[in-house]
């Protein structure tokens, strides 16, 4: 049998040198005389073990991570083409703790084989959703995804089936699906794992939401910082129409849907809704006010389902398995799973899908491992540059939609950035400030005038002058902005602000005071 090697091609795992190892392994084949098939995989999302090289053996694929080119000869040596061992060896991937202790619905599939392979997709039960779908009124359709309880998980976690309800409600002959895949959260690479690593589900989600809704023309907005993304959904959606996925006649029914991929402008307010679509009208990215919502007139003027990559993703799942099966998970108002982004000064930064529920505090100590540096954690900012700081006393926050909001966080895209005890917080709060600042559309005088202003007043609490009057000068300035800006943007600058304020008053001490007690 020829041996079979699996290394990923995934701009994660490419960033970590899976290029370099694919060539050192290359070059030991031509020199060793062996034949074997190297595969190009996505990754599985361990990306602390990346490049994370697989072996297929007789008895199952054999991991081996973090690989360096110079551990390739070596790996030759151990015999690794049959599993044997090594420093670097990992076992079975799907043992891998970090792996095994997660609950793959979504990302099922990620990483497992060549993402643009149509007949490895279909082996691991892909289509299955959408052979469902086609079979079914678009009002069922609707109807299994409201009942499976998945809310949008772009940020809002708005409920996805009452979404497609309103458009399918509407009366207008043309109708878009639009993906939102501008994913510009920190700490955030969800969307882009799966467009590498899984790019059908996408698609597949995307034609369901198509049939249930009325509409033909989908569109993936990607960010222009992720050209892998771009050109692997292209291949794609290409393979897709070729194979009757997409077109005319989908898998044979009588439903139309095709789509097209688009490339962002760079701009973080390109990811709120209403800017991304005058964005992809051609437009300057500015946010609309809304009412009209994007469902009644989105795109063109024409009603729009607008999601984020992952709940479009999680909707073959549930058209598979059924929405009982999906809402089995999880817990509250959130049902189903939800692929935490570990990231920052963090020992096993990556992807873990998981069902609602986990606390924070086994987040980051257990699954994260804590910090990279080694020193204790001193916050976690939570939902992306928008999100609250959470220190360690509300670690036992559960994962979950409602309990963060309780507590004056969100969720977010679900992004997890850790700092240790050397991070200043009145720092961060400051560059939440100018963040905004930088990134305001410049729509409406709260944020586009406040933010600047808030940087200004949170450099003259740095500075030591007036501290009292400033500090409220600032929480009165985030109250403006909270409850005065159009979007949030503008609207959830205060979160991260007003947490580091709250939970870490000794970093926002006068100057004097904060330099003695360095
Ligand atoms: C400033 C800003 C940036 C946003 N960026 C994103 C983004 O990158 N990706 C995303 O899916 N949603 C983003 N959102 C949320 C979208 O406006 C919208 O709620 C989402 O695309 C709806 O899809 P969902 O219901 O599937 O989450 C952003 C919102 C704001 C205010
Ligand atoms: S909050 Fe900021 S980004 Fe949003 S509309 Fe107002 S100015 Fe634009």
């Amino acid at each position: 049998m020829t041996p079979r090697i699996y290394i990923p091609g995934d701009s994660g795992a490419l960033a970590l040198g899976a290029e370099k190892v694919a060539k050192a392994i290359r070059a030991e084949l031509a020199e060793r005389g062996i034949e074997a098939k190297i595969v190009r995989n996505g990754s599985r999302g361990a990306y602390f073990l990346e490049p994370m090289v697989e072996v297929a053996t007789a008895n199952g694929r054999v991991a081996y991570g973090p690989v360096k080119p110079s551990d390739v000869k070596s790996l030759f040596d151990s015999g690794f083409l049959t599993g044997g061992h090594h420093k670097r060896w990992l076992g079975a991937p799907d043992k891998i703790p970090f792996l095994a202790k997660q609950t793959r619905l979504t990302f099922a599939r990620c990483g497992i084989n060549d993402p643009l392979s149509l007949d490895a997709y279909k082996s691991l039960g892909g289509l299955n959703g959408l052979r469902n779908a086609v079979a079914m009124a678009p009002a069922d359709i609707v109807k299994q995804v409201t009942e499976s309880g998945l809310r949008g998980r772009g940020g809002a976690g708005f409920p996805t089936g009452i979404k497609w309800k309103t458009v399918l409600d509407t009366t207008s002959e043309r109708k878009y699906i639009v993906c939102n895949a501008d994913e510009g959260d920190s700490a955030t690479f969800a969307d882009r794992m799966i467009m590498e690593g899984d790019p059908f589900v996408l698609i597949e989600g995307m034609a369901i939401a198509g049939i249930a809704t009325g509409a033909t023309k989908g569109f993936v907005y990607i960010r222009s910082e992720y050209p892998h993304a771009v050109a692997v959904m292209n291949k794609a959606v290409e393979i897709a129409r070729k194979a009757g996925v997409l077109g005319v006649t989908v898998l044979g029914s009588p439903n139309a849907f095709d789509m097209e991929i688009r490339v962002g402008a760079g701009a973080y307010v390109c990811g709120e809704e209403t800017s991304l679509l005058n964005s992809l009208e051609g437009k300057r990215g500015v946010v609309r006010a809304k009412p009209p919502l994007p469902a009644i007139q989105g795109l063109f003027g024409k009603p729009t389902v607008i999601n984020n990559v992952i709940s479009l993703a999680s909707v073959p799942v549930i058209m598979d398995k059924g929405a009982a099966f999906y809402k089995d998970f999880g817990m509250g108002r959130s049902r189903g799973t939800i692929p935490i982004q570990i990231a920052g000064n963090v020992k096993q930064g990556g992807l873990f899908e998981t069902a609602f529920g986990l606390t924070l505090g086994e987040i980051v100590d257990e699954i994260g491992g804590g910090t990279s540096t080694g020193r204790p954690v001193k916050a976690v900012q939570v939902g992306g540059p928008l999100g609250a700081y959470f220190p360690r006393a509300l670690f036992d926050t559960p994962f979950d939609y409602e309990e963060f909001a309780k507590r004056d966080g969100l969720i977010g895209h679900a992004g997890i950035t850790v700092f240790d005890d050397t991070a200043d917080m009145l720092k961060q709060a400051r560059f939440a400030m100018e963040f905004c600042a930088i990134e305001s559309c410049g729509k409406c005088t709260p944020c586009r005038i406040g933010s600047t202003r808030g940087v200004e007043t949170i450099d003259r609490l740095a500075a030591g002058i007036e501290p009292e009057k400033n500090l409220a000068l600032v929480t009165d300035l985030c109250n403006t902005m909270k409850f005065g800006s159009l979007c949030a943007l503008g609207g959830f600058t205060p979160y991260p602000v007003m947490s580091s304020i709250t939970h870490f008053p000794e970093d926002f001490k006068p100057a004097p005071a904060r330099v003695a007690a360095e």
